[in-house]
């Protein structure tokens, strides 16, 4: 019988990549694209990491592959990327997740610290989507989700290149969603609000941020990881099939509210 929300949902058959995939918010996409039935390639620097994404999905009846890349190199983001669609037999999706912070005052910010952090989460997502949209464009087309943020939209004090890079992130998915709709490929964002990971950790241990936070969020809660799968799951699937450019908030509320 034909299910429509299946058919709009379902992920199988589709062939996933998902960048910074060895812990915290990427291991979570990953794991949730595999449970709607995609193949997924695991890259990031971690191989332990990345093996131990790749074990959680297969015990649950997944397929995973494990590509150890620095986003930051693009020649090795370029082999890795192809070895990737190679042991996919081709490539639908496209999660850039990777990404790094180092809160600091914007006047002690060193050149080493701004480089790191727009290398990382633009450049990398850059020539990521790249590689994957020469593989899509020849497949008949894709789905790239780009992991953006708050910062994408507001600034925070000690996350000048942090919101630099997230506000480049969101810029560069909707040139690329004009320029790449004509093949097929659709790029969304997603832009997760409060989640805590090794990257957030720094904040949660003082119990007054907790606090001051939780309660500038609606929802009353900060996001758990799970939370992300729907929004980047609708973004990779059919249902989305006539959206690009766009970006949903993944927030309890906080962006919506003063
Ligand atoms: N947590 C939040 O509240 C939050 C909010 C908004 C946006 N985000 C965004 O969500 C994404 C994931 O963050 P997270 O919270 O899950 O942080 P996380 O736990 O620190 O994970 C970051 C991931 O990115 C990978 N990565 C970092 N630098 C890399 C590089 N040079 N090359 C390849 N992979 C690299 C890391 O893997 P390796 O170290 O193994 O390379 C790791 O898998 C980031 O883009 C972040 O900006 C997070």
């Amino acid at each position: 019988m034909f299910d429509p929300v299946v058919a709009d949902f379902s992920l199988a058959g589709r062939r996933a990549v998902v960048t910074g995939a060895s812990r915290g918010i990427g291991r979570a996409l990953a794991e949730g694209l595999a449970r709607f039935g995609a193949r997924v390639a695991l890259l990031a620097r971690n191989a332990d990491g990345l093996a131990e994404t790749r074990n959680a999905i297969e015990a649950a009846g997944g397929r995973a592959f494990v590509h150890v890349a620095d986003v930051r190199d693009v020649a090795g983001l370029r082999r890795a990327m192809a070895k990737a669609a190679a042991d996919l037999g081709g490539l639908d999706i496209l999660v850039n997740n990777a990404g790094t912070e180092r809160i600091r005052p914007s006047l002690e910010v060193s050149e080493e610290i701004w480089d790191r952090i727009l290398d990382t989460n633009l450049k990398g997502a850059f020539f990521a989507a790249q590689a994957a949209a020469r593989v899509m464009r020849q497949g008949g087309g894709g789905a790239i989700v780009n992991i953006c943020s708050l910062t994408s939209a507001v600034g925070v004090p000690g996350a000048a290149p942090y919101g630099a890079s997230k506000s480049g992130l969101l810029g560069m998915t909707r040139a690329l969603a004009a320029e790449w709709a004509s093949f097929g490929i659709r790029v969304n964002a997603v832009g997760p609000g409060y989640f805590r990971t090794e990257l957030t950790e720094v904040f949660y241990r003082d119990p007054a941020w907790q606090e001051a936070m939780r309660a500038r969020i609606p929802a009353g809660r900060f996001g758990a990881l799970e939370d992300l799968v729907g929004a980047t799951l609708f973004f990779c699937s059919d249902a989305s099939r006539y959206v690009t450019g766009q970006i949903l908030y993944v927030d309890g509320g906080y962006m919506a509210s003063i």
